[in-house]
């Protein structure tokens, strides 16, 4: 399976924090936001991921993550152009995606909890061998600015709808979608909704009106963090601060991921904590001379 991180949008909704520089970017505690949903795809067991941001922003991504490489992955990147909705990404990225599957997570979205890798690795496992599509609900308070999907008593789902005024539920659908290689094909037919998006509810509406859509529920032990507005980036980076403190572990260290997946041995870990005179770099030495 091929990953999608989307970095784009104008991120207006954070200025003058975002005037300059892409919201993905900044920082959330001790890593660049990104960090987070690229250590999803590679706990998914991701490998090759494409970078997709605006033509303004690119450049950073490319500084930051370069070739992949050195995580022993492979990445690419390409722009969008302007922020026209999610489900371009699939347009974009259809070279890219080629004959394979694909994970579409986006750039601000931020998850930690037990037994998540478990659930990312199945995910991958049921759209890679049965087809179709695999998306979660999250139970918050106010779903009102997310796709909310509604279920069935006997669990399934109902209807998805992007940010409704009246929602059908509180289940919000995070940011993180498996698809089988259809989703190129729909992204594709997809026209503009009322705000001038290709919209990834709709990508999910085709899948569920197919019988090829299938929501998993995290549960309440998974924290899916919100980075959309000021507070909410200040909580997320004190919420990874906290539990780093207390464990002495790190959430979404993208070096350590890439060594407990076999993808970097120890050496080159090692070679990684050299780069960074700072606490990160302390930590990588002792993740690789831990046991
Ligand atoms: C997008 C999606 C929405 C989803 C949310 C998750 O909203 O359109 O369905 O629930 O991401 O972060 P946006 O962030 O573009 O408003």
């Amino acid at each position: 399976m091929k990953g999608i991180i989307l970095a784009g949008g104008a991120g207006t909704r954070l200025y003058p924090l975002t005037r300059a520089v892409s919201k993905q970017i900044l920082p959330l505690y001790d890593k660049p936001m990104i960090y987070y949903p690229l250590s999803v795809l590679m706990l998914a067991g991701i490998r090759e991921v494409l970078v997709i941001s605006t033509p303004r922003d690119l450049g950073l991504f490319r500084e930051l993550l370069g070739t992949g490489e050195r995580l022993g992955m492979r990445f690419e990147y390409a722009e969008q152009p302007a922020p026209r909705g999610l489900a371009e990404a699939f347009v974009i990225g259809s070279d890219f995606i080629g004959k394979d599957t694909c994970a579409l997570v986006l750039g601000d979205n931020v998850f930690y909890g037990q037994g998540f890798s478990a659930t990312l690795r199945e995910s991958v496992r049921a759209v890679e061998t049965d087809g179709g599509a695999r998306i979660f609900g999250y139970y918050v308070r106010d779903p009102k600015p997310y796709g909310v999907v509604e279920f069935d008593s006997a669990g399934r789902a109902l209807s998805i709808e992007e940010k409704p005024a009246f929602p059908r539920s509180n289940y919000a659908v995070p940011g993180l979608y498996f698809y089988d290689n259809s989703v190129i094909g729909i992204a594709a037919g997809l026209a503009p909704s009322p705000r001038g998006e290709l919209e990834i509810t709709e990508v999910n509406n085709t899948y569920l009106e197919r019988g090829q859509l299938s929501v998993g529920v995290l549960g309440r032990g998974m924290a899916w963090l919100d980075t959309g507005t000021y507070d909410g980036l200040l909580e997320a980076a004190n919420f990874i601060e906290t539990i780093q403190k207390r464990q002495g572990m790190y959430v979404s260290c993208i070096e350590e991921i890439a060594f407990a997946n076999g993808w970097i041995g120890r050496e080159a870990l090692l070679e990684l904590a050299r780069e960074y005179r700072t606490e990160y770099g302390e930590y990588l030495r002792w993740v690789a001379e831990k046991d």
